[in-house]
Parts: structure tokens; C-alpha cells; sequence
């Protein structure tokens, strides 16, 4: 088996479950409450704004009010004490992985925290509404949108992922349905360029024969063991 240098890790929203954030898909999930049409695809907000703005406003707010948990800051260990490349690749739109402590996060699916300028694309950190229609700080324009990429759109460092992707000696996914490309995609990707491939799930993904491995639990415990384990040598 090929010693293990270089790490590829993604998360999705089952991470961030534990800390009291919907996930998507599962029972009482997001898209059970609210329709993927009418609050995050781009026709949705040419239509009807207002829904939209509204809809990220209370997920921003609510995110604030959450805790990283043990999964997140196992992983910020791992990040901190890993003596090769390692890039944690987030579906998620929370900062909690960055909250948990790790440093070498990529969001591709953008961030909560942020709100993008149609107008003059400059992007923003940000933390309160954007309902009532707030004036760009670079520009002025009234054009701000939630720096989220909506479906039907072009997910964020893609070219960054790929590359991580080719150097893996490790995949490893963790809280992800396997739902959603390009990212249910990483696990063959990385195995067909001879890595090794771990999944960490509370149940068997919708990609789960593609892994070698699948370890079943809930992230809080089955993450902080695998990072003890590898960090054990
Ligand atoms: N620990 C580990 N895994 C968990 C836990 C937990 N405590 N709770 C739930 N899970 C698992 C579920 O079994 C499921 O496989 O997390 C997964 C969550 O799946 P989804 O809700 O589909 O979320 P995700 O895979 O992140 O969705 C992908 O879809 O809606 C879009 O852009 C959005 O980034 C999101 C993308």
C-alpha cells in the first residue's frame, strides 16, 4: 500500500449535525422544508429576491449561534500535526471548521459569512441581513447576494481541488450523501489515480461501494478516532 503523504478530506453538512445544523437530505432535512426552486438556484432569485435574501438571513443568523463539535476540532488537530499536504474541501456554507481551529480549508460551495457584489464582484465579510437591501462597501450599489453557490452554478476552486485530488494518497469523506457533483465525484476521481478511499458517514452514502472503506457512526466519534489512529501511526 502507498505510504500516506498527502490527504484529501470532504466534508459535508453531517459534520456540522452534531453542532445543530440541518442537513439537507436527512429526516426533517432543509429541502424537506424548503423547495431547492424556490431558494437557491439563480432563477430563484431573479424571481423572487426577498424569499431568497430571507431564507440565507436566518441560516446566517443561526449558524452564529452554533459550536464546532469533537469532529471539527479532531480535524483541526490533524490539520495542525500533519506533516504532509492535506486540504479539507467543505461542501459546507458554515465556518465552524475554520472555528474548529483548521487552516487549510477550502469552501466550494461558498460561505454564509460572505456576501458577493453582482455590481462590481468584490466579495465581503458579513454577518447581519441582507434582506433590507444593504449598499456594497467598494461600489455602493444596492447588488448584494450571498456569497453561496446556487444550484446550476460553477462550484469555487475547482481547479485547486483537482490538483489536491492528483497528488491524494488519501480520500477520505466525511458527512455526505453523495447526493450532489461534482463533489460526489471526488471518491472515483481519486481512485482511479490510485489513492486510498475512506468514507465516515452516519449511514452507507449514495456512493458508499465506491469507497474501500466505509466506517459507520456519528462524526463526533468516528472522525476523532481515525485522526487519533492516523496520527498514531
Ligand atoms: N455524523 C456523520 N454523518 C452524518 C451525521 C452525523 N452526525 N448526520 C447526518 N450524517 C450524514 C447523513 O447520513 C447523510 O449521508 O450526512 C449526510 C448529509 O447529507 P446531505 O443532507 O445530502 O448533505 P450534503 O451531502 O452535504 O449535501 C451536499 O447539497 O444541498 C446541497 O449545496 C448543498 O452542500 C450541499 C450539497
Amino acid at each position: 500500500m502507498r505510504e500516506i503523504r498527502n490527504i484529501v478530506i470532504l466534508t459535508g453538512a453531517g459534520i456540522s449535525a452534531e453542532s445543530g445544523i440541518d442537513t439537507f437530505r436527512g429526516a426533517g432535512g432543509l429541502w424537506e422544508n424548503h423547495r431547492v426552486e424556490d431558494v437557491a438556484t439563480p432563477e430563484a432569485f431573479a424571481r423572487d429576491p426577498q424569499l431568497v435574501l430571507r431564507f440565507y438571513d436566518m441560516r446566517r443568523e443561526a449558524i452564529q449561534t452554533k459550536e464546532p463539535n469533537a469532529a471539527h476540532t479532531a480535524l483541526a488537530r490533524l490539520d495542525a500535526e500533519w506533516p504532509g499536504e492535506l486540504l479539507i474541501v467543505t461542501q459546507n456554507v458554515d465556518d465552524l471548521h475554520e472555528r474548529g481551529g483548521a487552516r487549510r480549508v477550502l469552501h466550494m460551495h461558498g460561505e454564509h459569512l460572505k456576501a458577493w457584489c453582482t455590481w462590481c464582484d468584490s466579495r465581503h465579510a458579513w454577518s447581519g441581513p441582507l434582506a433590507d437591501c444593504p449598499p456594497c462597501p467598494k461600489c455602493e450599489a444596492r447588488s448584494l447576494r450571498p456569497d453561496v453557490v446556487w444550484f446550476g452554478e460553477v462550484p469555487y476552486h475547482m481547479d485547486r481541488i483537482y490538483r489536491a485530488l492528483r497528488e491524494a494518497d488519501l480520500f477520505v469523506s466525511i458527512g455526505t450523501s453523495g447526493a450532489v457533483y461534482p463533489a460526489a465525484g471526488f471518491v472515483q476521481n481519486a481512485r482511479e489515480l490510485g489513492a486510498r478511499t475512506l468514507e465516515l458517514n452516519l449511514e452507507p452514502s449514495q456512493g458508499s461501494r465506491l469507497f474501500h472503506e466505509s466506517r459507520l457512526g456519528p462524526a463526533s466519534e468516528v472522525v476523532p478516532a481515525w485522526v487519533d489512529e492516523l496520527l498514531a501511526g
